[in-house]
């Protein structure tokens, strides 16, 4: 299938852009905090949660229980009304999958209830553009219908094979598309993958090092998710839309819960799912550029004003190429920073 990002991400190329078909961050969504919208002591927080994140998502899906759905739906909607858009903090929902029995009524109730407070949409089991073309003319409709006056993004969450076999195309399926998430749980089960881990990796998974005599030989563990996270981040940022990594079950286990994350930053995705509170700093720190870092970033922008030739720095080369990545480190840090 060949990549056509959209016309708008191939305005020329001036002399010191930070990079093809790139934009700004404009808002910092490093971690996108989830709540269950139908426990009342949760949505009693849900202003205080609000202070602390980049992101507050009511979930409508997995982990919400069949006879707790539409307490759910009706939850979300009472925080969505309290909801000062002005506070800065993205709000959220996911959705059920389009295939359940609760989707068309997640949607238009949302729609119709909060549909101007509502930021993003999260769509689950996303297989493929036709499901992104499917709600974006159902959001189409029910904007109209309702005179929202913004329009509602989709994020999509790449949690199945075939989804990950068509990530190119459903990030380019529509300009709703805000970004998308791994989804390891689901996507493991989809490929037949033989873990029940939520995210992270795993003891087996690695490579054994080279024989030495006798003596005994180390496995090092290796990225269960390196790949897809690389493929999306490809997809996404061809498409003009951001990655995010997703969940990470063990909550017990914050050290690998950092190295995951941290991965997933080095790769290019711009936030994680926060689960649990412990994991809300966690994100923070390492979806903040490390200060070390803009420093040295900065230096290279300094050193070369309009973006071009070559130069040393601290023994290191720098050129065009390393000005385009110094930019992106000082762009995201002014982001944090403002
Ligand atoms: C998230 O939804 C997952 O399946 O990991
Ligand atoms: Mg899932």
């Amino acid at each position: 299938m060949s990549i056509k990002p959209p016309r708008k991400f191939f305005e020329p190329l001036a002399i010191g852009a930070p990079a093809p078909y790139r934009e700004l961050p404009v808002r910092l969504e490093r971690m996108i905090h989830f709540f269950p919208p139908h426990v009342e002591k949760m949505r009693a927080k849900a202003g205080d949660m609000a202070k602390n994140v980049d992101v507050l998502l009511g979930n409508l899906e997995d982990a919400i229980p069949a006879d707790a759905k539409e307490a759910a739906r009706a939850g979300f909607v009472e925080v969505a009304r309290a909801w000062d858009p002005a506070c800065g903090t993205g709000l959220w929902t996911r959705v059920n999958c389009l295939n359940s029995p609760w989707f068309l009524d997640d949607v238009t109730t949302l729609v119709a209830e909060a549909g101007n407070k509502l930021d993003v949409i999260m769509l689950p089991k996303v297989e493929g553009p036709w499901d992104i073309h499917y709600l974006d003319q159902l959001l189409a409709q029910l904007e109209a219908k309702h005179g929202v006056s913004k329009p509602i993004m989709i994020h999509a969450i790449l949690e199945t094979a075939l989804g990950v076999e068509n990530v190119a195309a459903i990030a380019q399926a529509s300009p709703r598309m805000h970004g998308m998430s791994l989804g390891p749980a689901d996507l493991a089960a989809s490929r037949g993958m033989k873990t029940t881990r939520v995210g992270g990796g795993h003891p087996f998974y690695g490579v054994l090092e080279d024989a030495k005599n006798d003596a005994p030989r180390t496995l090092f563990q290796q990225d269960l998710w390196h790949y897809t996270v690389a493929k999306m981040v490809d997809a996404c940022q061809s498409a003009g839309i951001k990655a995010f990594y997703g969940p990470f079950g063990d909550f017990s286990d914050s050290p690998a819960c950092e190295a995951q994350f941290r991965n997933a930053f080095l790769l290019g995705c711009a936030g994680a799912w926060s689960l649990h509170p412990n994991q809300i700093d966690i994100a923070k720190k390492v979806f903040s550029p490390d200060v070390g870092e803009v420093l040295f970033a900065k230096k290279i922008l300094d050193a070369m004003p309009d973006g071009t030739g070559a130069v040393m720095i601290d023994g290191k080369m720098q050129d065009d190429a390393t000005w385009k990545q110094a930019k992106v480190i000082v762009d995201l840090a002014r982001v944090v920073a403002a």
